[in-house]
């Protein structure tokens, strides 16, 4: 952090001494008042619910310019890294601040592979859940559980453990979501198979059976891929807060990365994919395109409750640079399965030419965001909808690792304790039973 010539002085009506406030520069982005000493100065706290105005932490890895539409990995365009690198490269961007030579390459990804099993035990753990549970719920839970089987690796504040803990969760991911899946539809767990590339062998562990081959198409294999990038990381939202939050009370990194899990299932968040198709789906059996007009009043109408979903951000107020990548993927998986007339995609095609010219949003930035397409190749994909956000989750494992083991790392971290406004009742007597 480097610090700013120029100060912030706060000062107060009531002739209480006021006070000089650092303030630090980034390499881009919005500067910080630093108000560490101010609770110690004047005995006041800054009041922010939703962290509107608040930076968490300093970070090197990723950045995002909601205005522009810009996001960066270590300060690569996601454009550049979406069609020149696939995930397991920006895995290794992410952890270690740079792109892998080729030999780099190799190692990391032959250290991945190496870790793609889980302990055989998982399997009977697995199968203490209902067929029918949501496969957020089973991964929060199997997530968490990794912290049992691999006990060299739990130690937070031992580097190499968090070396291997990163390695084995980037690695066992696929494996748990994919035997989350089989479990769900009653088919024998398929073991990975480590000649394939990251995504070819989640897409073999999920859609094999062992009763024929399994071929990975090309194409398939380079969107998923696609999808793992454009989810890999996205600075200090809600998960990844949650996940630096759980780390910095000296959890083990599964413990922390389960909480991650646990933030992402929600709807405004990780959840919005599979809420995103349900929108879908729910227009197309209202009557479809012809319907759109209806559906969005439904969304303006502020005592509806319905929202757009897949659209809008807290950052982004200008168009997500991962829709766009996501709307390319799209068309090219839907042509790839002959279904280039896809009434879903057509649908959302027409909802978003509807809102990006529509006063509501416009006024309000309202913008497709990664949600918006994600669901419509997944689904054709063949991942059934309740899984999308555990493929987000699977994803994301990187971003959380690496935000996690950067927080630690931290020569000013601290366990994370906000502090509050108190509005509820002041010290009172409890008064007997019967006189209540
Ligand atoms: N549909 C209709 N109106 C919306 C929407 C939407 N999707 N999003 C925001 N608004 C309106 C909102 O009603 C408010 O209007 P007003 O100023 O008149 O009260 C205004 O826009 C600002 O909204 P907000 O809720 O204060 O904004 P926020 O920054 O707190 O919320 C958000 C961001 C992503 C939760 C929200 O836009 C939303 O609920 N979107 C739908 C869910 C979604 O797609 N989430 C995925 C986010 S991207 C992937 C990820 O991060 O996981």
């Amino acid at each position: 952090m480097t610090p700013s010539d120029v100060k912030a002085t706060l000062s107060f009506s009531d002739g209480s001494p006021s006070m000089e406030l650092p303030i630090y520069k980034g390499t881009i982005g919005p500067d910080v008042i630093d108000i560490r000493k101010l609770y110690g100065q004047t005995g006041k706290f800054t009041y922010d619910p939703g962290f509107l105005s608040t930076a968490s932490c300093n970070s090197t890895i990723t950045y995002i310019d909601g205005d522009k539409g810009e996001l960066l990995y270590r300060g690569y365009p996601i454009e550049q890294l979406a069609v020149n690198c696939d995930y397991l490269e920006t895995c290794y961007l992410l952890l270690n601040g740079e792109l892998p030579n080729a030999t780099q390459k190799s190692e990391f990804q032959a250290r991945v592979t190496n870790h793609t099993m889980v302990n055989e035990q998982m399997q009977f753990f697995l199968r203490g859940f209902r067929r029918d549970a949501h496969p957020m719920a089973v991964m929060t839970g199997l997530v968490g559980a990794l912290s049992a089987f691999y006990h060299d690796s739990t130690d937070i504040n031992n580097p190499e453990h968090r070396e291997i803990a990163a390695i084995r969760l980037i690695a066992k991911m696929p494996t748990l979501v994919a035997m989350a899946y089989k479990y769900t539809v009653g088919q024998p767990y398929i073991y990975p198979k480590n000649d394939l590339s990251y995504s070819g062998n989640f897409l073999r562990m999920m859609f094999a059976t062992p009763c024929e081959e399994y071929k990975v198409s090309p194409v398939i294999e380079r969107a998923l891929d696609r999808i793992f990038i454009l989810h890999a990381d996205h600075e200090q939202n809600a998960s990844t807060s949650t996940v630096r939050l759980c780390g910095s009370s000296g959890t083990n990194p599964f413990a922390a990365i389960a909480a991650g899990v646990a933030c992402l299932w929600g709807p405004a968040h990780g959840g919005a994919n599979e809420a995103c198709l349900n929108m879908l789906e729910d227009i197309q059996k209202m009557g479809g395109v012809a319907k759109v007009g209806e559906f969005m009043n439904q969304v303006k109408d502020k005592n509806s409750g319905v929202r757009l979903m897949g659209f809008g951000h807290r950052v982004y107020k200008n168009y997500d640079p991962r829709a766009k990548l996501m709307q390319e993927t799209c068309k090219e998986v839907l042509m790839e399965l002959g279904l280039e007339n896809d009434p879903l995609f057509k649908l959302a095609m027409a909802l978003e030419k509807i809102a990006l010219e529509d006063d509501y949003f416009v006024a309000r930035k309202l913008y497709p965001n990664v949600d918006f397409y994600s669901g419509i190749v997944q689904r054709a994909i063949g991942i059934p909808v309740p899984l999308f956000t555990a493929i987000f989750a699977l994803a994301r494992t990187v971003g959380w690792i690496a935000q996690l083991n950067e927080m630690i790392a931290d020569p000013e971290y601290k366990i994370g304790r906000p502090r509050q406004l108190f509005v509820g009742a002041a010290n009172r007597d409890v008064k007997p039973l019967a006189q209540r």
